[in-house]
């Protein structure tokens, strides 16, 4: 399984300097990427450079008669999921609008029936001329998709309308475009944790945190669409159970290490979400601890740290693909690179909890994915919008680790 397959066509552009930057952010966000140059892109980024960071070779010659043996044009263009078209020159626009097909790109344009994104790149001039606009016009009712380009100084010293889209936005544009991934985890065998977990003082008091579940009942159900057969570990929550998902319900943290400890050895995936205590009481109460003179104003309590999960997990002799996550209020990337190593995780989803409007009870989530290839930020959008797009990245990455 790979996620979603990308011929990214590049044009001769000074903007085709930030590909390298694009393929990567492409393939952090779990992306199969084949960059396909024009020979004017050549002279502006370098095709060793490309192969490099998409993993594939690169493709520039409608006359490469080794690629056309492989891969040939028509393959490539039935292989693709999206033509992202990054920078699209005012040269290659009219190409594109007219239907013309002198070089391996225009002829993918052609052959493809995938949905075409372009990201126009030109002077403001070029930009601002009828040919371009016409060009674009015509485009646009053949249905491509034209983002950007932006207003704001350009490599030729002017400040306008033609700058084209930061990487970044490139990669949010698509997905809002084309939608989540479709990612497939046929078969797969899933475990997630989700909800907080509760360390008991006394039989009527616990410990516990803000965790609604809600992040991870997201991924459970996105797992199980995308076909994963999916085991939900969960702490005490105020959610429905998923249709279709095995659930385990636990109070503790401990609970929850026995259950997950149980179950890890017939897992592909891990998706600790789970909000599990640090620390418990030394020692529950029998009783009711009750209010009494002797204690006088204040109490104090010992704590003992909880067994970490994912630690425990990640030192079996064969540990599934581990997937963190961390909840920070400070300096949430750098917290979650140091907590990703410390624990050997794969991956890790950060996001900043100090932002009320996302992260715990709310039903909107802004995550960052760190993993050893790079980072990926999900805008903020709704928490199953994000569990689709973590579903389509994990499976991804899950899948080029075990290849
Ligand atoms: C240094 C340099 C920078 C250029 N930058 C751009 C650009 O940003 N946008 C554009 O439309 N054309 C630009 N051009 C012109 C294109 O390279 C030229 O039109 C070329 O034929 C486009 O080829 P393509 O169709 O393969 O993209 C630039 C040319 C040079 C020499």
């Amino acid at each position: 399984m790979q996620g979603k397959r990308i011929v990214l066509g590049i044009g001769g552009g000074i903007a085709a300097y930030k590909t390298p930057s694009l393929v990567r952010q492409l393939v952090a966000a779990g992306m199969d990427v084949i960059p396909v140059l024009t020979e004017s892109a050549h002279h502006f980024v370098t095709a060793t450079v490309l192969t490099t960071l998409s993993g594939n070779r690169v493709r520039a010659d409608l006359w490469d008669l080794d690629a056309e043996n492989s891969m040939g044009h028509i393959e490539l263009a039935r292989w693709a999921d999206t033509l992202l078209i990054a920078p699209a020159t005012a040269n290659l626009l009219a190409r594109l609008a007219h239907g013309q097909s002198d070089d391996l790109l225009t002829t993918l344009y052609l052959a493809t029936t995938a949905p075409t994104i372009v990201a126009p790149a030109m002077n403001v001039e070029m930009w601002n001329h009828t040919a371009t606009k016409r060009n674009i016009g015509a485009l646009k009712t053949d249905g491509v998709h034209v983002i950007g380009p932006e207003h704001g100084e350009q490599a030729c010293g002017e400040i306008g309308l033609g700058r084209m889209l930061e990487p970044e936005d490139i990669v949010s544009q698509l997905l809002a475009t084309t939608g989540p991934i479709s990612a497939s985890m046929e078969g797969i065998r899933v475990l997630v944790t989700a909800g907080p977990t509760r360390e008991s003082i006394d039989p009527v008091r616990y410990i516990t945190n803000a965790s609604s579940g809600k992040q991870g009942y997201a991924i459970a159900e996105a797992a199980r669409d995308a076909g994963a057969v999916v085991r939900l570990v969960s702490g005490p929550v105020a959610l429905p159970s998923p249709r279709g998902v095995q659930q385990i319900p636990v109070t503790t943290a401990a609970e929850m290490k026995a259950a997950v400890l149980d179950l890890a050895g017939d897992i592909d995936i891990m998706f600790g979400v789970a909000a599990v205590a640090d620390y418990r009481p030394i020692r529950s109460e029998p009783h009711k601890i009750k209010k009494t003179q002797q204690n006088g104003p204040s109490i104090s309590m010992d704590l003992v740290e909880n067994d970490d999960i994912l630690a425990s997990v990640a030192a079996l002799p064969d540990p599934p693909y581990l997937v963190g996550f961390a909840a920070e209020t400070q300096n949430p990337i750098k917290n979650a690179v140091h907590k990703r190593e410390r624990k050997c995780l794969d991956a890790i989803v950060v996001n900043d909890v100090s932002d009320r409007s996302i992260g715990f009870d709310s039903d909107e989530n802004e995550v960052t994915l760190l993993h050893a290839d790079g980072e990926t930020t999900f805008d903020r959008s709704t928490k199953a919008q994000i569990a689709n797009k973590l579903v389509s990245a994990i499976s991804a990455l899950y899948a080029k680790k075990r290849t």
